[in-house]
């Protein structure tokens, strides 16, 4: 049965490459279904699995899904001309919690305060909430100890 998979794993490609377009409003509006999807104020870094992590590592590397986080952060996420450090312990739009790093994905960053450019929302294209979570907690863990 290995043609079936093959099918599947085009579906797949074809569909991250029209994602990569971002601004569609049908992307807006799956940006909405996640955000009811997770309360980030529920976050809790403990939680935080193994296998969260390394999902949130091949997100942030591009290696899934339509957004390369590493593009703008760098891909040790020590930032670079275009977008700040994400390792260190200066955040500029929060407080670095789980939580608010999740919301800011979510939001990106229309104002920036340091960088000339903006961050669009969830880097450029939506994320499902497993993916957005995974993310969240990768990046969160670039800067804070958490279990492995
Ligand atoms: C197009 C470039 C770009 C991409 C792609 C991008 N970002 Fe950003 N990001 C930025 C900019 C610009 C800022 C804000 C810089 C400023 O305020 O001066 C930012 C800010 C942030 C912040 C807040 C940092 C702080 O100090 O408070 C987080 C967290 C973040 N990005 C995570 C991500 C994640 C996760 C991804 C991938 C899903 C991503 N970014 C993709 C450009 C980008």
């Amino acid at each position: 049965m290995r043609h079936p998979i093959r099918l599947a794993l085009a579906t797949i490609l074809v569909v991250a490459a029209c994602g990569g377009g971002a601004e569609q409003s049908s992307d807006a509006t799956a940006a909405g279904a996640t955000v009811a999807a997770v309360d980030p104020a529920t976050l809790d870094p403990a939680t935080i699995t193994p296998q969260e992590l390394a999902l949130g590592d091949s997100l942030y590397h591009g290696l899934i899904g339509a957004t390369s986080c590493q593009a703008c952060h760098g891909p040790d996420g020590k930032g670079g001309t275009v977008a700040p450090d994400l390792t260190d312990s200066t955040w500029l739009h929060s407080d670095g919690s789980y939580g608010a790093i999740y919301k800011q994905i979510e939001t990106g960053v229309m104002q920036p305060k340091q960088y000339l450019g903006v961050m669009p929302p969830f880097g450029g294209a939506p994320l499902t909430p497993e993916k957005h979570r995974a993310v969240a907690a990768y990046v969160y863990s670039l800067a804070h100890p958490v279990k492995k």
